[in-house]
């Protein structure tokens, strides 16, 4: 089969297309005919040889044939049932699933993938593989620093910062869906989307600070997710209402150390989302999506062999949803 292999760490000239060996799916697997991927920023995190993934990846040079890629949609082409295992006879070859791979571990920027069966959801009929594959790591790690770490409730006052992103754009969809009063940062270029998403109040990071208009403004977050992680805990704390979540997607001692600690003794949390998967979120997303409350913003669309020049665009940081990767 065909894919974008890691050769060596460093930019986007080490992802290279090329012929790969075939896949077998082990017990409790299936193997997947991937139809669309997407660029999350972790991928090319990890191209560059951050030191956090070195000890799973490959600690001098990226292991061999080590292919990227957390997200999946495709067609189920083969099933290898392991004993005892009933879930894994919901699935049958030729349906059309989506999942989210560990990232560290990746596989989906290939023509082939074997998932775990229990990372895989149905997709709806009505959903396309390009908008099923923008979902699993981007739109569940929205969801689960909403529902895991913020305890999202109805009426919840909750801030977005980097609204349009990958993350962002979902963020939105599902706090107010989850009947939140949403408050998204973003450029004013963004603006008009973000609010056709659901967003109660725009700010623009490029004219006004967000903690300068809440303190302005006296309100208290539920929940500040901050997609963007250029905030923290310490400078949040004060626009935090008296029983409330921060929640970045990024290590920061920050945060870190008041998961350890300061979190025990106050009811004002912080938390580092690390998103995992989940066949029930992604079923949840289904459900939102049949109902017309949930899609995935697209911002460009891109051949398996043009994934170097995606993870080029992406790392600009000005991506609008999702890159997605036709294969
Ligand atoms: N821990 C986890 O499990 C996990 C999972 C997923 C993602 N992440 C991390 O979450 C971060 C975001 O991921 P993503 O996929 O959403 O990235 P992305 O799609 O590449 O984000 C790009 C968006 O960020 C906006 N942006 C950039 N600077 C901003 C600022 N200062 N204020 C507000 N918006 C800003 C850009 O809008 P403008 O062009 O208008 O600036 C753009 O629309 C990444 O660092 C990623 O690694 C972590």
């Amino acid at each position: 089969m065909k894919a974008i292999v890691l050769e060596s760490y460093g930019d986007e000239s080490s992802l290279i297309y090329r012929e790969v060996k075939d896949l077998r799916p082990k017990p409790g697997q299936a193997l997947v005919k991937v139809k669309a991927t997407s660029i999350n920023p972790i991928d090319w995190k990890i191209a560059s040889g951050s030191i956090q993934v070195r000890p799973v990846v490959g600690l001098f040079h990226p292991k061999k044939d080590k292919i990227l890629g957390g997200d999946v949609a495709g067609i189920i082409e083969e099933i290898n049932i392991s004993e005892n295992n009933k879930e894994e006879n919901k699935f049958k070859v030729g349906d059309r699933v989506y999942g989210l791979k560990f990232a560290l571990v990746g596989g989906g920027y290939a023509q082939y993938i074997c998932m775990d069966i229990k990372d895989l959801a149905i997709i709806p009929k009505k959903m396309k593989f390009k908008e099923a594959a923008g979902i699993p790591l981007a739109g569940i790690t929205a969801l689960q620093a909403l529902k895991k770490e913020g305890k999202i409730k109805i009426g919840d006052q909750v801030l977005i910062n980097g609204a349009s992103g990958g993350v962002g754009t979902f963020a939105v969809q599902y706090a107010k869906a989850l009947g939140a009063k949403v408050t998204a940062v973003c450029s004013e270029k963004n603006s008009r989307l973000v609010k056709s998403l659901g967003a109660n109040v725009i700010i623009d990071y490029k004219k006004q600070n967000f903690i300068e208009h809440a303190v302005e403004n006296n309100i208290k977050y539920n929940i500040v997710f901050d997609v963007v992680s250029n905030s923290s805990f310490s400078k949040c704390s004060k626009i935090m209402a008296f029983s409330s979540s921060y929640i970045n997607t990024n290590f920061s001692t920050d945060v870190i150390s008041r998961m350890l600690i300061g979190n025990i003794f106050s009811k004002k949390k912080a938390f580092m989302n690390v998103v995992g998967s989940s066949r029930r979120d992604l079923e949840y997303s289904n459900k939102l999506f049949e109902e017309g409350r949930l899609k995935t913003i697209i911002d460009r669309t891109w051949k398996l062999e043009e994934v170097p020049k995606a993870h080029a665009y992406n790392k600009l940081g000005r991506t609008v949803g999702k890159n997605i990767i036709l294969v």
